[in-house]
């Protein structure tokens, strides 16, 4: 009892808590949806031992049996569904009306507010769920890899909540970029690495030679992987790319159906951006049906980052998606394992190679892609700012400034067209990035 309470005083609390019925019942599974099969990961003949077998090794079962599953909705566990609207689920969908007066378009841009949880991104979702079933299957540690940062901030809080440890392989650039939110990962308790690092055997070979020596998603996964392999009481978590993951994002386009529902409106554009395209699938998974039936009068349209142009520009074949080759092949848009990434405060779309069930949606023609330079990213996360009043990720710009675009056109064309758009994530701890591009300008450019 707090001092100065009256025995037996029990005031009704202000508000409910969290009503975990609001949280969709099960994910929507991509896989079995698609128009063609996903084409399987397979082993190189090189012989160097099956990677399948480790990637089997050490995954959680749980998300192994979540990546073979044929159905196509997957029950959420209470417990999960608690968690997640114990994190503020459903996230609001905006009517960016500030943003459309100042376009002067006719069209109404909704933002997915991914960006209001907790530790600022959409990674929470499958963060949370994966440290759910480490936790219920007895794993003490678990290892990733980050790009941005914001998938290894999410596993260091959700890891926390479930009491197990925390190992993070950072892209080296990124992580030198954002000292801020290293300390923030670290204060939640995780061990980090920006890889390459002297830990392990992929990053040892690339820091000998000098190559990828930046970093980036890439190099951190083979690292993880790698780390996890050795580390018997490790289990391996992907933030990305993977089937179960694109399926913990579902819950994101589940909410904007039924919200858009309760608007009365009908959407024209969903928008995303993309690097290992888990927001994207989350987003857009739950539409394919609509995308089915309404063909091109439903537009999927996924951002990328021009420095790794993959969707644009990249090719449609087998490949690893570590430059060391730890990681079993996998078919996906790709610019190749040798590509050396340029540096880029856009690091959570900064990889070579991308994710199966994205190509797929590409490959068949319902996906369209636009490639952004980080300074048309930039700019638009300004106007954001200024119009919006929010500081979105530079990942999350991409996205918008597609939405923009299409704006633009509807304004030229006088098409009162409905856009969604996912802000996957806040920029407070990617200022930096911010601060790099516009130096002592920002006033003024
Ligand atoms: C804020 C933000 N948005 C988007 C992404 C891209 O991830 P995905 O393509 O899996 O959605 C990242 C990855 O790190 C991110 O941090």
């Amino acid at each position: 009892m707090q001092s100065g309470e009256q025995p037996g005083w029990s005031p009704d609390p202000v508000a409910p808590g969290p009503d975990p019925h609001e949280v969709p019942t099960s994910w929507f599974n991509i896989v079995p949806n698609l128009p063609a099969p996903l084409p399987p990961a397979r082993d190189p003949e090189d012989g160097k031992g099956s990677r399948l077998e480790v990637q089997n090794r050490i995954r959680l079962d749980a998300m192994r049996t979540q990546d073979a599953a044929t159905d196509s909705f997957l029950p959420i566990p209470e417990r999960v569904r608690e968690e997640l609207a114990g994190l503020g689920r459903p996230t609001p969908l905006l009517r960016a009306r500030a943003l459309e007066e100042y376009l002067g378009t006719p069209a109404r841009i909704y933002l997915k507010r991914e960006d209001v949880l907790p530790t600022g991104s959409f990674k929470l979702n499958s963060a949370v769920t994966q440290a759910y079933f480490a936790a219920r299957q007895g794993v003490g540690t678990l290892v990733t890899e980050t790009g941005a940062g914001q998938w290894g901030h999410a596993v260091a809080w959700a890891a926390r909540r479930f009491g197990l440890r925390a190992i993070v392989f950072w892209a080296g650039i990124s992580a030198r970029q954002k000292p801020g939110r290293h300390t923030v990962i670290e204060m939640l308790g995780a061990q980090v690495h920006p890889s390459p690092s002297e830990l392990t055997a992929p990053g040892k070979a690339l820091l000998r030679d000098g190559r990828h020596a930046l970093g980036s998603l890439g190099t951190a996964i083979g690292e993880a992987i790698s780390y996890a392999a050795e580390h018997p009481e490790t289990r391996y978590i992907s933030g990305s790319n993977l089937p179960h993951v694109l399926a913990h994002q579902t819950v994101i386009g589940q909410e904007v159906k039924t919200q858009l529902d309760a608007l009365g409106e009908r959407v024209d554009t969903l928008i995303a951006c993309v690097g290992g395209g888990s927001n994207l699938g989350g987003l857009m998974g739950p539409f394919l049906a609509d995308k089915a039936e309404r063909g091109d009068g439903l537009r999927l349209l996924g951002a990328e980052s021009a420095a790794a142009p993959r969707l644009t520009r990249g090719q449609w074949r087998y490949d690893h998606a570590d430059p060391e080759g730890v990681t079993p092949l996998s078919k996906s848009y790709t610019l190749g394992r040798d590509y050396e990434l340029p540096e880029t405060h856009v690091g959570g779309l900064r990889q070579h190679s991308g994710s199966s069930v994205i190509g797929v949606l590409r490959q068949q023609g319902l996906l369209d892609a636009v490639a952004y330079d980080e300074g048309e990213a930039f700019d638009t996360g300004r106007t954001v700012l200024r119009t919006e009043g929010m500081l979105i990720a530079p990942e999350s710009c991409h996205a918008v400034r597609a939405a923009v675009e299409e704006a633009v056109r509807a304004r030229e064309t006088g098409t009162a067209k409905t856009i969604v758009a996912c802000v996957s994530g806040n920029g407070a701890l990617d200022l930096d990035g911010y601060t790099a591009h516009y130096g002592g300008r920002a006033a003024h450019a």
